[in-house]
């Protein structure tokens, strides 16, 4: 009998249509994302799981799914899945590393440059018809904070942090990183968190979520900010104090935001975020173009086929 394996949404590439050739495939087609409740009533006899940052995969789904076999998730973050239950079953999880790097670098330094230049409530001003006579250029008008020569602190130096830096360099920016491993990289200063959070014009979070990084900026960090910094967040929203940061920029000792992620996604109306000008949002875009989500659907189609072989995936992240 052949293996099955469901699928939690229509993937983007080619190498989807490999999978069908090792297994059968069912895939959610919509509308919308999979509800938990759904998600367990499909995966019932299925051997495998390709399933996105969307989906949670808990302990008691797992325990309710005897036949599952492996899980590969098309994202890098896997804090959607409880890999201790996996790992107890011996199951590996795969992922996505390596291809949405320069991608999600390219938008946590969209993000800085919207917020610190204001861009999107520059353009929201003038799309409502507020650009007059009476209120056009002048000295003070629309001024922001200059990016080009600013201190960025990076926090979290893997592949994306180090992406990020590389494009600082090409701003003249002077760039501070803080990674629990202490990495050295040339033309990065490594310092200690507190530190990094004195000294930074620019703060980029770019650690994973983990019960390690879960509020790492909380209320007690964001105060050590430097005044007048902006707090890019492309990683995870679980790992800022979401209420703390509102308060710090709306209070304008923080001078903005560029928020991808947050805490609850889709984020909640009355997210106290959503109503400050000085913060730019998206709805966690750091790794959407065209070819990076390609390369993550295939990837993740890659760890499910090797699985289905009964080899090691290529990237597992409990080997
Ligand atoms: C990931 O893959 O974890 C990213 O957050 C997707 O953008």
């Amino acid at each position: 009998m052949n293996k099955k394996v469901f699928v939690t949404h229509q993937l983007p590439g080619d190498r989807i249509h490999e999978l069908s050739r090792f297994c059968d495939v069912n895939v959610w087609m919509g509308p919308g994302l999979i509800s938990a409740a759904n998600l367990r009533e499909e995966l019932s006899g299925c051997d495998g799981l390709v399933c996105m940052l969307t989906d949670r995969i808990d302990r008691d789904l797992v325990a309710a799914l005897p036949e599952l076999t492996f899980v590969s998730s098309m994202s890098v973050g896997v804090d959607h899945v409880d890999v201790a239950a996996l790992s107890a079953r011996g199951m590996p999880l795969g992922h996505t590393p390596g291809v949405l790097v320069e991608t999600t670098a390219d938008t946590a330094f969209a993000l800085m440059l919207a917020a610190a230049r204001r861009v999107v409530e520059a353009d929201q001003f003038v799309r409502r018809g507020n650009w007059t006579p009476e209120n056009a250029w002048a000295p003070d008008f629309f001024t922001g904070k200059d990016v080009s020569g600013g201190t960025l602190g990076i926090v979290g130096l893997g592949e994306i942090g180090q992406a990020v830096a590389r494009r600082a360099a090409g701003f003249g920016m002077e760039v501070l990183a803080w990674n629990r491993t202490r990495r050295e990289v040339p033309g990065i200063e490594s310092v200690s968190l507190d530190e990094l959070l004195l000294r930074s014009d620019f703060v980029s979070l770019h650690v994973a979520l983990t019960d390690d990084t879960r509020g790492l900026l909380d209320a007690e960090r964001i105060a050590l900010m430097k005044p007048g910094a902006v707090l890019v967040n492309t990683a995870r929203g679980g790992i800022v104090d979401e209420e703390a940061l509102a308060s710090a920029l709306a209070s304008g000792r923080l001078s903005a935001a560029g928020i991808d992620v947050f805490e609850q996604e889709p984020v909640a109306a009355d997210n106290p975020l959503l109503s400050l000008p000085n913060v730019v949002v998206a709805p966690h875009i750091g790794s959407a173009t065209f070819i990076t989500r390609a390369k993550m659907a295939d990837l993740a189609v890659d760890n499910a086929i090797a699985a289905l072989k009964g080899q090691e995936m290529p990237h597992c992240v409990n080997p």
